[in-house]
């Protein structure tokens, strides 16, 4: 099994939990529909594409884990690492760039390093793509329009 299938395996685990099925159903579509916007980001900006939908797959798992998003970024990291850790399939420096995503995540407003533009970038997209009829929330607007450029659409 490959690694982004290991992280699935627990990833999913979590998202059986949910007690709610909207809630739930919200999960699999946000945690898998981020990781396939990570992986494409990640395609088009030349960094690693493995690492980044892991990033995608595991960034809100505090938040389904717990049902609380408070501080979910920060929480959410530690979590993840403890996950990343109990597979022992990756190194210090894998698991460093994959939670550091997580961490900064919810901050929109700055920008940051080039892989962790790319789970924020995903989330948004993610977000903005679910319903292409529904508006763009005011703080996602200015970055999905910068996406949308980069990506070639209208
Ligand atoms: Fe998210």
């Amino acid at each position: 099994m490959n690694r982004i299938e290991m992280v699935r395996e627990q990833v999913d685990k979590i998202l059986l939990n949910v007690p709610d099925n909207f809630q739930r159903r919200c999960g699999y579509l946000h945690l898998y529909g981020v990781a396939q916007a990570c992986t494409m980001l990640a395609m088009k900006r030349n960094e690693n594409v493995e690492l980044a939908t892991i990033a995608g797959m595991l960034h809100d798992i505090y938040t389904y884990s717990k049902m609380d998003s408070t501080e979910h970024a920060h929480k959410g990291s530690i979590l993840a690492r403890e996950i990343l850790s109990s597979l022992s399939a990756f190194s210090d420096e894998e698991i460093d760039l994959i939670c550091g995503a997580i961490y900064h995540h919810s901050d929109k407003e700055s920008s940051h390093s080039a892989f962790d533009e790319i789970l924020i970038d995903a989330d948004v997209l993610q977000h903005c793509l679910y319903n292409p009829l529904f508006k763009v929330a005011i703080h996602e607007k200015a970055r999905f329009e910068n996406i949308k450029r980069e990506l070639g659409l209208k």
